[in-house]
Order: C-alpha cells, then sequence, then structure tokens
C-alpha cells in the first residue's frame, strides 16, 4: 500500500461519507470534514494540542448541567450563535432578532398592562418600558404576546439565585392593548459577566477576552399570523456595547433609557413584526 497524503485522506473519509442516505447529513458532514481537516492542516495541529482539544470539550460537556449549558456559552462566545442567527433571518423591516441566551424561562406570570415585574428589591432603579408592537406598514398588532426577561441589579437572574430572588423575579408576559402599546414597570437592566468559572471563561481569559455583556431587556414578541422574534433592547448609557461578549449588540435595538422630572426612568420601544406568508 502506497503510503497516505494528507489531501488523500481527507478525500478518503469524504468518499466513506457518499453513502449516507439523508441528503442534508451527507452536505453538513462533508463539509465538516473537508473543513476540520483543513484547519489541523492550517494551523500544522500538534498532537498535544489535538489533545488538549478533546480535553476541552470533554469538560465543557461535563459543565453541562439541567441549567447550565457550556456547548451553548462555546457556541455564543465563538459568535457561531450569532452568525445561525444572521444566516436565519433575511433583513426585513422587522425587528432584527438577537440570541435567545441561557435565562430564558418559559411560562413566566401573565402581568397587567403597566404593571411590574418586580418581586424582590435589590436597590435596582425604576423604569418603565413602554412602546408599541406594529406590523411593517405601521399597523398596530393587537393583543401581541411579549414574554421578557431581564436581570436584577445585583447582574444576576432569577434562574441564576433559586435561593435569593423568587423564581418570577424580572419576568413575565405582558398582552398588547386595543392600539397595539404596551407597558411595563421594571428596573434598570446592568452589565453582567457570562458565567466564566467553566472552561468557556477560561478560553475567554486565555485569548485575552472579557466575559461582560452589555445591560439589556430579553423579549420574544410573538402574535397569531406574524413571525415570532427573539430579542433584547440595549441600554444605550451601558458599557460593553462596543464589545459584548457574545456579539449579541444590534444597532437598532439600541434605546435611550431617558429620565424624566419626576425622577423616573422612561425607555420608548417599539417592536415590529412581520407578517406570516
Ligand atoms: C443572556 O443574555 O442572558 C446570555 C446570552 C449568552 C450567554 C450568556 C447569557
Ligand atoms: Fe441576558
Amino acid at each position: 500500500m502506497e503510503p497516505i497524503t494528507e489531501d488523500a485522506l481527507t478525500a478518503e473519509v469524504v468518499a466513506r461519507l457518499a453513502a449516507t442516505p439523508d441528503a442534508r447529513l451527507r452536505e453538513i458532514m462533508t463539509s465538516l470534514v473537508r473543513h476540520l481537516h483543513a484547519f489541523a492542516r492550517d494551523v500544522r495541529l500538534t498532537e498535544d494540542e489535538w489533545f488538549a482539544g478533546i480535553r476541552f470539550l470533554t469538560e465543557t460537556g461535563q459543565t453541562c448541567d439541567a441549567v447550565r449549558q457550556e456547548f451553548v456559552l462555546l457556541s455564543d462566545t465563538l459568535g457561531l450563535s450569532t452568525l445561525v442567527d444572521l444566516i436565519n433571518h433575511a433583513s426585513s423591516d422587522a425587528t432584527e432578532p438577537t440570541i435567545l441566551g441561557p435565562f430564558y424561562v418559559p411560562d413566566s406570570p401573565l402581568r397587567e398592562y403597566g404593571a411590574s415585574m418586580v418581586e424582590y428589591d435589590d436597590g435596582g432603579n425604576p423604569v418603565v418600558l413602554r412602546g408599541v408592537v406594529r406590523d411593517e406598514c405601521g399597523a398596530p398588532v393587537v393583543g401581541a404576546v411579549l414574554d421578557l426577561w431581564q436581570n436584577a441589579a445585583n447582574g444576576f437572574y432569577a434562574v441564576q439565585q433559586p435561593d435569593v430572588q423568587p423564581a418570577t423575579n424580572l419576568r413575565g408576559r405582558y398582552r398588547a392593548d386595543a392600539s397595539g402599546r404596551y407597558e411595563v414597570r421594571t428596573v434598570r437592566p446592568v452589565p453582567y459577566a457570562i458565567p466564566a468559572d467553566g472552561p468557556v471563561g477560561r478560553l475567554l481569559a486565555d485569548t485575552g477576552r472579557h466575559p461582560w455583556r452589555a445591560a439589556h431587556i430579553h423579549a420574544k414578541v410573538s402574535a397569531t399570523g406574524f413571525e415570532p422574534i427573539t430579542t433584547h433592547v440595549f441600554d444605550r448609557d451601558s458599557a460593553y456595547l462596543d464589545s459584548d461578549t457574545v456579539f449579541g449588540v444590534k444597532e437598532s435595538l439600541i434605546e435611550d433609557f431617558v429620565a424624566r422630572d419626576d425622577g423616573s426612568v422612561v425607555c420608548e420601544h417599539d417592536f415590529v413584526l412581520h407578517r406570516q406568508v
């Protein structure tokens, strides 16, 4: 047998995938093998480096549990989650989407128009978030549901602090009224570090990166007959808008949090939904 060359090895692995019955799986695996081999050739990967990578991925898996998803964190910090988002949401006049993140909890309490989602006082600055849900022609989307969640002034989401915050603190579902308007009483979100005590945090440190996210409120907005969106509202005064560690910031999602004479802070933000065809 002839000694196999690097290129011949890649071709042989790709050839063995040719019989994959599912055409999409065949396409994905073929491309994955080609890119993986090209990467190893490009950096001339050593055996120690290959094994360090295996150890890193093993530890990433071992760090996952019911509430911690280290692989999603890896995808987020490598920009892959945002790339998949860009690939799958062609530009339209609808509100731009951004990543879901690991702290979404379904079935948040339904709250009245204008009600507060603050159930635990840790000194956060009160904010009124309000605006209109409309379609791309400007018509109100009556009865749209806004599912919102955010962190407390201490930087943590309720799901991260089950012994400190009530489980439904700073999350709630609101319904847009007959004019498409919604209104929420909350506190100002703060910048926070993503969980950095695992392998992904170590990788960020080893590559000279910080683990911080710019302050934001998460929103999933849905209505019958419209494409649902998963997005954020970012605070224009926040640190880290230009270096968000998970690449989630988009200019159109940045809003002013305006201090009024009466001491209140108001953020006006409209959501635009794309009609299903
Ligand atoms: C978040 O915004 O909640 C989030 C997103 C990605 C990683 C960690 C947190
Ligand atoms: Fe978040």
